[in-house]
């Protein structure tokens, strides 16, 4: 098949053909038709982290038809259209329910194996949902790995509608995940944006605030969605109320902050990490997707153009996800 590849990392994305992926036992290959950029596009030509073996399709994201089905698949069919829930576990740990990606062998689609950046992804047959019809290829490659992620750490802070929510460097795509999720459960959420023009689209879009990410952030709130790490982490944890919640999911500034420990145990502060979700909770996010939950696409770029769109991303010009549209033939 066609596909973006990484021959070595560091190193860069090359284009051409790979081998074809086939399907095997409880495997479908899915002719893809959107696949969303992340910031691990940009970590893997870096060699942090390096992919197990080269060459490498990238894409942890991916939205696309039903191509065809490996021995023993009966819950899809030819033609489904379908997104795929990048965590993938085995079979055996599905019983776990949320749970299930804590298992050891859970491999990330586009990390630890080939991901959505070329013509046909293979998949075990029970981490796809359908893609909710009304809505478009570019929204449903969106939402996989953003909004799972996100929605893993609010049911796990059990964030409650009227709860207060800051949610650092909002042009990132897992930050606006969260701060549309947050929205839609009935919070107030502000922002911060290292740019002014994403500060004010963020109140377009319903911030009751947005500051600049360099800090001081002149508000308090129960819970904070962090991606960023080191930058923001010092500004941010000062911004919790007894009780907060540090939502943690990425260290895009660097992978180690000073944690203030008498602010930790005298404001009686929780910390939590997550790593995308469970198929139960893509499932759950699905629905949502499915009921209307915006999501918030900031270009979509033909495939063929992948630098031009690594290119947006590592200069963060982007403000949600930056998707790539596939040809349909
Ligand atoms: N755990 C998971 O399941 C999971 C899922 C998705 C992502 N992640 C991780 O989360 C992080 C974000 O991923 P993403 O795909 O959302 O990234 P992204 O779209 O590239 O966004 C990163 C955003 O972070 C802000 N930022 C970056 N460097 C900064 C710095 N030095 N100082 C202040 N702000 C900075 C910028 O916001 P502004 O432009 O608004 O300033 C930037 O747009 C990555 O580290 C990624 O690996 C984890």
């Amino acid at each position: 098949m066609r596909a973006w590849y990484l021959s070595e990392s560091p190193g860069q994305y090359s284009i051409g053909e790979v081998t074809d992926p086939l399907p095997g036992p409880d495997e479908v290959r899915i002719a893809v038709r959107a696949s969303a950029l992340n910031h691990m596009d940009l970590w893997l030509t870096t060699g942090m982290p390096k992919p197990p073996r080269f060459p490498h399709v990238p894409g942890n994201d991916v939205a696309g038809v039903v191509e065809s089905l490996g021995e023993g698949v009966t819950t899809w069919s030819l033609g489904d259209e379908v997104v795929v829930n990048t965590a993938l576990v085995p079979d055996a740990a599905l019983s776990r329910g949320v749970n299930s990606v804590l298992d050891p062998g859970m491999r990330l689609l586009g990390e630890h194996c080939w991901g959505g950046h070329g013509e046909f992804c293979v998949v075990p047959a029970h981490q796809l949902c359908a893609k909710p019809p009304e809505r478009s290829w570019a929204e449903v490659a969106s939402y996989p790995v953003c909004t799972t992620t996100a929605w893993r750490l609010f049911r796990r802070a059990d964030l409650q509608a009227g709860e207060s929510v800051l949610v650092t460097g909002i042009g990132g795509g897992v930050a606006t995940a969260a701060f549309s999720l947050a929205q839609h459960l009935g919070c107030e959420v502000y922002v911060t944006s290292r740019d002014e023009s994403k500060r004010q689209r963020a109140i377009e879009l319903g911030a009751a605030g947005a500051f600049d990410s360099s800090g001081p952030y002149p508000v308090t709130v129960d819970v904070v969605v962090d991606s960023i790490g080191p930058a923001v982490w010092d500004n941010a944890f000062r911004t919790l109320r007894h009780g907060g919640r540090m939502l943690v999911c990425g260290g895009t500034s660097g992978p180690k902050v000073e944690l203030n420990l008498p602010r930790l145990f005298f404001k009686q502060l929780d910390v939590i990490g997550a790593s995308c979700g469970s198929q139960v909770e893509f499932e759950h996010v699905s629905g949502l997707v499915a009921d209307g939950l915006p999501v918030i696409v900031d270009e979509v770029i033909p495939l063929a153009e992948y630098p031009r769109a690594l290119d947006r991303l590592r200069e963060a010009r982007q403000l949600g996800k930056i998707v790539l549209e596939h040809p349909s033939s």
